[in-house]
């Protein structure tokens, strides 16, 4: 089921971030310790099955721009639990959620080598907006998608 994340989720939601993107996990804590502590408008979902959190996602605001477009904020979900809707499903709620807020465009970026997540983006309708090339090294360039969220 999905449901509003707690701060008693921090280390499980670490966890399935430091698995599936282990150099952003220092930001994810540093993040999350933020959010529970004042989330300013930003929402973070999980999927949960019998105590244990299988997926994550939330969208954040620009904090410095208007409530019009948010971004796209950590979707993973365990790896022996892919491919089964979840991701899908955490996408929904986040877009719902952002759309109820009146946030009318979700952004994210992933890395040009991320195929597995190029795909989940282009199946759920994002569009691609721009590349920065050489974002993360040499010939490792960072997709920025799109969707809008009416
Ligand atoms: C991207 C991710 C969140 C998708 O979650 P999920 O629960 O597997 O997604 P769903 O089951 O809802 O959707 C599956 C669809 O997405 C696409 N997809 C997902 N993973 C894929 C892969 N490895 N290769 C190709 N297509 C893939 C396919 O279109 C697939 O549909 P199909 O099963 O009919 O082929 C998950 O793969 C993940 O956690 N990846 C690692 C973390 C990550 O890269 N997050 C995105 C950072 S930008």
């Amino acid at each position: 089921m999905i449901r509003e994340a707690e701060k008693e989720d921090t280390k499980q939601i670490i966890a399935l971030i430091a698995a599936s993107m282990p150099y952003d996990t220092a930001f994810a804590r540093r993040y999350y310790r933020q959010y529970f502590d004042d989330p300013a408008g930003d929402k973070v979902f999980v999927w949960e099955e019998e105590g244990q959190i299988l997926g994550v996602a939330g969208y954040c605001l620009d904090l410095f721009s208007t409530k019009y477009s948010c971004e796209l904020g950590w979707l993973t979900v365990d790896a022996d639990h892919r491919k089964k809707g979840i991701g899908s499903k955490l996408l929904k709620k986040v877009e719902k959620s952002a759309k109820a807020q009146k946030l009318r465009k979700l952004f994210v970026s992933a890395e040009d080598c991320n195929s597995g997540a190029l795909a989940f983006y282009k199946k759920n309708s994002f569009r691609t907006e721009g590349v920065l090339r050489d974002f993360y090294g040499l010939g490792e360039d960072q997709i920025i998608l799109s969707k809008w969220l009416d």
